[in-house]
């Protein structure tokens, strides 16, 4: 059987003009969760829904090296990181990430991201206007760098937060975005790698339970210290995805906005409700579109023939909004989330599988406990007016954000 295909020459405009709903624009009019396409000039298999992303973290099928292009690996991931490694050497690697995921280190990260709003809240009170969106990301890296043991000077924060924030900011951009986001990657990984000298050369000690302190000392599966710049690509890559979160924290503020029921209910329902709303966050908003992988080699699934080496792409915001999957994907209801069976494969903003042994996303618990204290900060113990702005955001533009940033003024704490 063949796959559905989609006729023409190359595709890569429609993708840039449909972005986030590129594929499941297509898996709607095919009727099928698979098809074929020509993308930047290379056959491409996309696919959504929980069968294919089963299929997709199936290693034996799948393999991630040669993946990310090189613009990709400019910005946004880095060279030689964890996302681009395969078999017993990315299980190792990637056990270093999981090894900070302890429930003490998250328990510290609770504590922190409390204390950090509670110095926010303080000093937004003296100010007349507040862009959440910018002021999240300066909490997110000072709540980052704090827990990662990564020294951090006051001179330094709105710079490092800039930084950070336009490596993530680059991932889906052509021209200035992109050039914005590969110095910012230049610059981060110099400030990091002169850090990690210091750990090495003991001028500088880290606690030993912090991630700057396993990145500097780890060593590879031939027992080799990470050569500096890999380490550096590494320490980043808890640094920037903890300052991606801010962009969640504005989407939950903006449902909040949108949908005020769900504002009441964090206020007065417990810690359930609360994990409902962030889950529910996490699905509805769009943030990663898709991710990448290559057949490892030729496989046979649901009668379709994977030739080895060919990009496959899965539909990551297609399978959180898929009807066969969720009812009313299109409103926006945490409830949802009382009936949710837990699948690794259907709910997959942060990738799907095992934490383990597969790709899926290290900081996933972190991403949802700072989320649950920060949207719970902002429901419970301030009080803001949300002035009529543009708040409506782009489906093309990739990563998202509302238009506005999310402006409140007359803050004051409760
Ligand atoms: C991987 C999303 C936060 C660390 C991933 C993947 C996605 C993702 C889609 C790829 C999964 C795959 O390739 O199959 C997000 C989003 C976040 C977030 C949307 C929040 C806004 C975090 C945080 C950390 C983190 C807070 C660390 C503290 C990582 C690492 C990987 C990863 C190390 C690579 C895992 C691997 O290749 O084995 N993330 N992430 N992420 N994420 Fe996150």
């Amino acid at each position: 059987m063949s796959i559905p295909h989609e006729k023409g020459l190359d595709h890569t405009c429609n993708m840039l003009l449909e972005g986030y709903n590129y594929i499941g624009n297509r898996r709607k009019r095919f009727g099928s969760d698979i098809f074929q396409t020509r993308l930047l000039g290379e056959n491409v298999i996309c696919m959504g829904g929980e069968e294919a992303a089963q299929i997709f973290y199936d290693e034996t099928k799948f393999k991630r090296k040669g993946v990310a292009p090189e613009r990709v690996k400019k910005t946004l991931f880095g060279k030689k990181g964890v996302q681009g490694m395969d078999g017993s050497a990315h299980k190792h690697r990637k056990q270093l990430f999981m090894s900070f995921m302890t429930s003490d280190r998250i328990n510290d990260l609770k504590d922190i991201t409390e204390r950090q709003w509670a110095i926010a809240a303080a000093d937004w009170e003296q100010r007349r206007k507040v862009v959440l969106f910018q002021e999240a990301e300066k909490i997110m890296c000072r709540i980052a760098c704090t827990w990662a043991g990564v020294p951090l000077w006051a001179k330094e924060l709105n710079q490092r937060t800039n930084d950070l924030s336009a490596m993530i900011d680059a991932f889906g951009a052509i021209g200035p975005r992109h050039w914005r986001g590969r110095a910012a990657r230049n610059r981060s990984e110099q400030w990091i790698r002169t850090i990690i000298n210091q750990v090495r050369n003991g001028e500088y000690h880290p606690n030993e339970n912090t991630a700057l302190y396993a990145m500097a000392w780890h060593r590879d599966l031939q027992g080799n210290r990470l050569n500096l710049k890999v380490a550096a690509v590494e320490l980043l890559n808890i640094l920037r995805p903890i300052v991606a979160i801010g962009r969640y924290v504005t989407f939950g503020a903006l449902a909040m906005h949108n949908v005020p029921e769900t504002q009441q209910k964090l206020v007065t329902e417990g810690d359930d409700y609360n994990q409902m709303f962030v889950q529910e966050v996490r699905r509805y908003y769009p943030f990663g579109p898709f991710l990448g992988a290559r057949v490892h080699n030729d496989f046979m699934w649901s009668g379709y023939h994977f030739k080895k080496g060919t990009l496959t792409l899965l539909d990551i915001y297609g399978t959180n909004h898929d009807p066969d999957l969720w009812d009313m994907p299109d409103e926006f209801r945490p409830e949802r989330f009382k009936d949710w069976q837990g699948s690794p494969f259907d709910f997959i903003p942060q990738g799907g599988g095992d934490y383990a042994m597969g790709h899926r996303c290290a900081g996933e618990w972190v991403t949802i406990e700072i989320m649950k204290v920060s949207l719970e900060f902002l429901a419970k113990r301030m009080d803001y007016y949300v002035p009529k702005q543009d708040l409506r955001f782009s489906m093309t533009r990739i990563p998202s954000m509302p238009k506005s940033r999310f402006i409140i003024n007359g803050v004051t704490s409760k």
